[in-house]
């Protein structure tokens, strides 16, 4: 993967944004997810890679395109010889709050990773325990603490008090207690209804005004965190859910035999080259929305490296108008 290959995948993300933005507030997720697939997926086969889903949206049976296992990628063509492009695997979240989006709430946002073959972690469709904390905190607080030793370590790092910070959980039944543990404290919750992956991209950048990310959210959204984190050198710290034998029998199947590991970014997204790329769905804390003006589009992206260490804050203007277009600041 020594191509540069990140303003290729920005383009794949951009046009899984727009296509779902169109639906927004239309109250169909289901809807904004497919066409936002569509999207992604048409895209995605004019990268010049050989590329493999890792991640995507399920098993070949039950999902007709980003299935785990599909091939991408100009490779496909078959019109140039074998190792002509580079291997990649990719995970991708065409649409990551696909609720947000039906609602027209904050943070949706249209996602992939990409890496060097073997470079993300296999995981199954499962739930995952998550802690996310920025750069100043990820060596002093673990998945096994308290909440309180946690929230006091990441406020010592930060140089504040408990008081001060924000700590983002989805609003869900099963954080009840966890929700109770973080009010104990004094730190301040911000419920989300959906998105624990932009949330946990907040937490990784100093001044958005989010401090950590805590609860349980799905597996797929940890490994596209992780990989969000080894670029901008945060930390998730993660541990699979595993209640019931066929849980069990999914990890082993994807290769995962400690089902109680606590994983780093490191271990979840380990490749040496990791590309990450996000296109705002819905206006966020790192990016505005897509915004259609008539003549054309706006979109506000980030596309992240970590070799070459690199992350750009995109924003494009789709022209669509013909030569008296109007282009705004
Ligand atoms: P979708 O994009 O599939 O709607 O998922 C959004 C999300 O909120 C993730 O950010 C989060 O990890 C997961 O769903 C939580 O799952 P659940 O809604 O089952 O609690």
């Amino acid at each position: 993967m020594d191509a540069d290959l990140s303003l290729e995948f920005l383009r794949v993300v951009e046009q899984a944004a727009i296509a779902c933005a169109h639906t927004m507030g239309q109250g169909d997720r289901h809807h904004a997810d497919h066409v936002a697939v569509e999207a992604m997926r048409r895209v995605m086969d004019s990268v010049p890679i050989d590329g493999t889903i890792v991640i995507g949206e399920g098993e070949r049976d039950e999902a007709p395109m980003l299935y785990i296992g599909e091939k991408v990628g100009l490779a496909q063509q078959g019109k140039t010889p074998p190792g002509f492009y580079p291997s990649v695997d990719i995970a991708v979240d065409p649409l990551e709050g696909t609720n947000l989006c039906a609602t027209g709430a904050p943070n949706a946002i249209a996602v992939l990773a990409a890496s060097t073959a073997g470079g993300l972690l296999h995981a199954p469709d499962l739930y995952m325990e998550k802690l996310v904390v920025g750069p100043s905190s990820k060596d002093h607080v673990s998945l096994d603490a308290s909440v309180k030793d946690n929230l006091k370590a990441i406020a010592r790092c930060l140089g504040r008090r408990v008081e001060d910070l924000v700590v983002i959980v989805l609003e869900r039944p099963r954080h009840d207690q966890l929700i109770e543990d973080i009010r104990s404290t004094g730190a301040r919750i911000r419920l989300i209804g959906d998105g624990d992956l932009s949330a946990g991209i907040a937490a990784a950048v100093v001044g958005s005004g989010v401090h950590a990310v805590m609860g349980t959210g799905g597996a797929p959204e940890g490994v596209l965190t992780a990989a969000a984190m080894r670029c901008l050198n945060g930390e998730i710290f993660a541990r699979l859910v595993v209640k019931k034998p066929e849980d069990e029998e999914r990890c082993k199947a994807m290769g995962i035999t400690d089902v109680k590991r606590i994983y780093r970014s490191a271990d979840l997204a380990p490749g040496s080259r990791v590309i990450f790329a996000a296109t705002g769905v819905t206006d966020g804390t790192l990016m505005k929305g897509v915004r259609f003006f008539g003549d054309g589009v706006r979109t506000s992206s980030l596309i992240m490296q970590n070799e070459p260490h690199q992350i750009r804050f995109i924003d494009s203007i789709h022209v669509d108008g013909g030569s008296d277009v109007k282009i705004r600041f």
